[in-house]
This record gives C-alpha cells, sequence and structure tokens, in this order.
C-alpha cells in the first residue's frame, strides 16, 4: 500500500521542479543591462536563485515584497526603490490562477498591491507557473483582497452583496499583516467571468487597497510548465 506522506511528498516536489523549469525559461526574458521588477512566492523565489546566476548583465531589481527583497540582496543583485529606478524593461513573477487570456489571480503570500504596481510600471509581464495555474474561468482560488483595516467589515459586507464569501486572512491568530501594514480578506465563491469589471468594482469600494484580480493589466507572456515541457502563451 503507498504511504499518503510518500505520494504528497512526491506531488510537491514534482510541482518544485516543474516552478523550477518555469523559472529557468523566464531568463530568457531578462534584457541585459536594464533594471527589472521582481514578484513574489515560491516559483519567483527559484526565479531569483536563477537570476543570481547571471546577475552581472541586470542594472538592478526593484521588488514586490520584503520577501523578495531580502533573498535578491542575499543574491547580490542591488534593489531600488521604484522611485528611484523609474521605467523597468520587465516584470517576473507567478500567480494563483491564470486564463488563456492572462488574466489572473494574485496574492496567496500577500504582495498583490506592491505587485500590482510594479507590474504597472513595468514593459513587459511575464507569468511563470507550473499548468496547474491554468484555468478557464477565475475563482476557484479564493480572490484576496487588501484592506485599510478599519474597512474591514465594511469592504466584507459589499463583498458579499457581489456574492462572495470573504474570509479574514489568519496567522497564529492573528491578522496577516501585509508589507503596507494592512489586512486581507480572501474571497471565496466568486466566479469570475468578467475579471476586468470585477476588478474595477472591487476598487471602488472605499477601504480597498487593492484586489488580486490582474486583469487590466493582465500577463504579456505565461511561461507554464508541465511534464511535456515549458509552454509559452501570449497575448
Ligand atoms: C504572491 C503571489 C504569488 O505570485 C502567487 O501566490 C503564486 O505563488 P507561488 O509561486 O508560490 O505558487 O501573488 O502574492
Amino acid at each position: 500500500m503507498s504511504d499518503p506522506y510518500v505520494a504528497r511528498y512526491n506531488a510537491h516536489m514534482d510541482q518544485n521542479a516543474l516552478k523550477l523549469a518555469a523559472a529557468k525559461a523566464a531568463i530568457a526574458y531578462v534584457p541585459i543591462d536594464t533594471i527589472i521588477g521582481v514578484g513574489s512566492g515560491s516559483t519567483v523565489n527559484l526565479f531569483i536563485a536563477e537570476l543570481a546566476k547571471i546577475s552581472h548583465r541586470i542594472k538592478a531589481a526593484v521588488s514586490s515584497s520584503e520577501a523578495s527583497t531580502a533573498l535578491l540582496k542575499q543574491a547580490n543583485i542591488e534593489v531600488m526603490t521604484l522611485n528611484d529606478a523609474g521605467f523597468l524593461s520587465v516584470y517576473i513573477d507567478g500567480a494563483d490562477e491564470i486564463t488563456p487570456h492572462l488574466a489572473m489571480i494574485k496574492g496567496g503570500g500577500a504582495a498583490l498591491t506592491r505587485e500590482k504596481i510594479v507590474a504597472a510600471a513595468s514593459d513587459k509581464f511575464v507569468c511563470i507557473a507550473d499548468q496547474s495555474k491554468l484555468v478557464d474561468v477565475l475563482g476557484a482560488f479564493p480572490l484576496p483582497v487588501e484592506v485599510i483595516p478599519m474597512a474591514r467589515s465594511y469592504v466584507a459586507r459589499e463583498l458579499v452583496r457581489l456574492g462572495g464569501h470573504p474570509e479574514w486572512r489568519m496567522k497564529d491568530d492573528k491578522g496577516v499583516v501585509t508589507d503596507n501594514g494592512n489586512w486581507i480578506l480572501d474571497v471565496h465563491g466568486l466566479v469570475i467571468t468578467n475579471p476586468v469589471e470585477l476588478e474595477s468594482t472591487i476598487n471602488q469600494i472605499a477601504g480597498v487597497v487593492t484586489n488580486g484580480l490582474f486583469a487590466r493589466r493582465g500577463a504579456d507572456v505565461a511561461l507554464l510548465a508541465s511534464i511535456d515541457g515549458v509552454k509559452t502563451l501570449t497575448r
């Protein structure tokens, strides 16, 4: 009889190998001698390790989270603020879900606001993920919404009016605090057939900093790794 612990461990390792394949493929999208944007999450962590090997080829990086900043610095890659950097040639980041049209749900790591800002300032968005993130319709992954703490329950009521089931993201019995000092609501039960519209609608709610739909500015390229290789999707 197979051991369920071993089966889970093997599945995790397989997914890790796919994330690494996507991370490696992204190196070809890093232009020489430019400042690049770097996202957050386990796939991006693998990308940063690959980037370390060619760090002499880039000028610097702008990071979307304190966690990625720490890894970039460990890899001896200069980290600039977005205000100092200005224009970014490319933004490399993962996703929690992505559609064939390259709209995404992001924010599983609570870095969605800075991710959206760095993505907006970048010429090209390259999404790296394993193929399991590809979906036809967004919403099975709960949609993260970053909120100003005093607005949490008001925003939650408004999200219920939109048909969702918001849940306050907790860790160790405390609300998860983002790098910007805010809280996260994860919205379950949404079937997102018009991500561009829903992204704008949620962002109009007073107290919302931003939501994890990346549809108005989706990815330009997705590098999706499966056991058959890395598939490239473009807009
Ligand atoms: C963090 C993110 C990540 O890109 C997303 O959660 C995917 O993470 P991973 O590469 O670990 O699957 O949006 O806020």
